[in-house]
């Protein structure tokens, strides 16, 4: 019986050190200490020992059950101690591999021309307001008296959503909306994104415009060429000149194209203004007295001027880009540039 007990113990203890999880140890534990155990059976067939002989058994059993507890316990500490050990081992991070740099961003171009616009009208004391992209038909027509039926619709291919909405093919009628919401005097202008139907070189199906808005009690024509010569002047370097050529808008009456001296010739003439010496950048005019009266100003009262200048164009010109397209390609070798 002592040589089946010394077989037992050492069969476990071998069985033991030979596990290397803990699923596997908990197994050889139900082998040999589980209910169907070999250590249980044991105990089972004690009734067929001597009286004599059957404490002295039990006894062994007892004291091998407790043995191969501490056993299993300690070989378990063992193992989860390792599985740790390798489980940090493939975590390590190794701390003297360079670090991933993240390059520092750049402003667009686009962002850059509109920050220098609105600076230049910030400090003569204009408010920047935003209108919405998705415009009624009345805002960016009507109200800037263009009726149903006028030609002056063809001028620019709008995108219709439906027979009332439009993608809006130009900032002009924040003038509307702006107006609509407060008394003279206003002094505002409205940067965001245009739309019409027009793909080539120097024109995108959308775009960017600054729209510019002054109505106030005695406003001439006197005040639009001052502020535009003054912002030509601070956009484009001191001595640029100004030239106004007479034009037409359906919202502004008189109405003028504006152009500056080239930037890149000083007016001698290059390339890119095509030998003129002129680029034009700009239309303006007075506020036509029928828009202000759609607003509930009186013309009798108050006058104003109105100006709708292309951010691209502008930042095209500054920065000597020739495709209107590198604008919105996000391509990280164009942008990278400014
Ligand atoms: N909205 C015009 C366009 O997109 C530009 C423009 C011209 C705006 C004259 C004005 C203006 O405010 O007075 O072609």
């Amino acid at each position: 019986m002592e040589e089946k007990i010394q077989s037992i113990r050492n069969r476990a203890v071998s069985a033991c050190r030979n596990v290397t999880n803990i699923q596997e140890l908990q197994e050889v534990r139900v082998e040999f200490l589980g209910k169907k155990g070999e250590l249980t059976a044991l105990l089972r067939g004690m009734g067929q020992l001597s009286a004599k002989e059957r404490p002295k058994v039990g006894q062994l059993v007892n004291e091998l059950r407790n043995e191969l507890e501490e056993v299993f316990r300690l070989r378990e500490g063992v193992i989860s101690q390792s599985a740790q050990a390798v489980k940090l081992a493939a975590e390590t991070i190794d701390i003297s591999l360079p670090g991933r740099k993240s390059a520092p961003g750049t402003y667009h171009p686009l962002t850059l021309a509109l920050q220098e616009i609105k600076s230049v009208f910030i400090s003569m004391g204009y408010q920047v307001v935003e209108g919405p992209e998705i415009e009624t038909d009345y805002y960016n027509f009507e109200a800037l008296n263009v009726p149903p039926d006028h030609p002056a619709r063809d001028m620019q291919d709008t995108f219709y959503l439906s027979e009332q909405l439009l993608l809006r093919s130009q900032t002009s009628p924040v003038q509307i909306r702006t107006m609509e919401q407060q008394p003279a005097p206003v002094r505002i202008i409205a940067p965001g994104r245009v739309y019409r139907s027009d793909a080539d070189v120097t024109h995108s199906p959308m775009f960017h415009q600054v729209e510019g808005l002054l109505v106030d009690r005695g406003i001439t024509f006197a005040d639009l060429k001052g502020t535009l010569q003054l912002f030509a002047e601070k956009m484009f370097g001191e001595g640029t000149q100004t030239r106004f050529r007479p034009s037409y808008f359906p919202f502004t009456e008189p109405s003028a194209e504006v152009d500056v001296s080239c930037i890149i010739c000083r007016g001698s003439g290059c390339r890119v203004c095509s030998q003129t010496g002129w680029l034009e950048i700009l239309g303006s005019g007075m506020v036509d007295p029928r828009v202000l009266t759609k607003v509930g100003y009186d013309p009798d009262q108050v006058s104003g001027f109105a100006f709708g200048m292309g951010i691209d164009r502008i930042a095209m010109l500054k920065y000597g880009i020739s495709d209107i397209r590198l604008l919105f390609e996000n391509d990280l070798r164009f942008l990278q540039q400014f």
